[in-house]
């Protein structure tokens, strides 16, 4: 199980400890919420923030767009720093354009949705992407609950990828705890974005290891 802690949940005062630590705890991605108060009823931090951390960090970098048309930003969260870029199938009448765009800038392309988006609008798309990201709170805020209805949705995922023989990765964001997280792993979870949970401990060994199962 790879482990992708949510900055939305940092002390940004700290930030460049913040991501030390992190790399000391041997965690895979940095997951970069960027929230536009449109999308979602929240702001959050975007290029400023992304190109710091880039300079300082060899992480992968896990950007998750919570931005209406993230077409129009693409390219330059791809120049940022992004490793993985993730735009929700609601946001944009053109979703297979985001993706090309996220591709062609040489990134990894990741989809997802929110707890009420039906699986099936993913399924046009599963060929093409590298990553599903299953929104497990309605996004926009760290500290919610977890929605367990969508643990079907990872259930599914899963077995459409044996049956179709595809490769993409499946991530799972909201409410991610050390209960939760057990769940997502029995479901057929690869990654677990957590914030409030990963950051409430001051040493993040501990939480690394925990969602990792171990
Ligand atoms: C929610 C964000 C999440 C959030 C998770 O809109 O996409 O990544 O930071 O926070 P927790 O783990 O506290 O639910
Ligand atoms: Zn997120």
């Amino acid at each position: 199980m790879k482990v992708a802690p949510s900055l939305l949940s940092c002390n940004f005062l700290e930030l460049k400890k913040e991501i030390q630590q992190l790399e000391a705890a041997g965690i895979d991605y940095i997951h970069f919420d960027v929230m536009d108060g449109q999308f979602v009823p929240n702001i959050s931090f975007a290029f400023p923030i992304l190109n710091q951390i880039r300079a300082i960090t060899q992480l992968t970098i896990d950007t998750h767009l919570m931005v209406k048309d993230p077409e129009r930003f693409i390219v330059e969260f791809a120049e940022a720093g992004s490793d993985i870029i993730t735009v929700h199938v609601e946001s944009t009448p053109h979703i297979h354009r985001a993706i090309q765009l996220i591709q062609n800038a040489g990134k990894k392309a990741g989809i997802t949705l929110n707890p009420g988006t039906p699986i099936e609008s993913l399924i046009p798309l599963l060929n093409d992407i590298d990553l599903v990201l299953v929104m497990t709170v309605n996004p926009g805020f760290g500290g919610q609950q977890f929605i367990e209805s969508c643990l079907e949705k990872i259930k599914f995922l899963a077995a459409y990828r044996t049956k179709h023989q595809l490769h993409y990765e499946i991530e799972v964001d909201g409410g991610v705890n050390e209960l939760t997280a057990k769940l997502c792993k029995e479901a057929g979870a690869d990654v677990l974005v957590a914030g409030s949970y990963f950051f409430k401990h001051e040493d993040y060994a501990l939480p690394t290891a925990t969602l990792r199962g171990e």
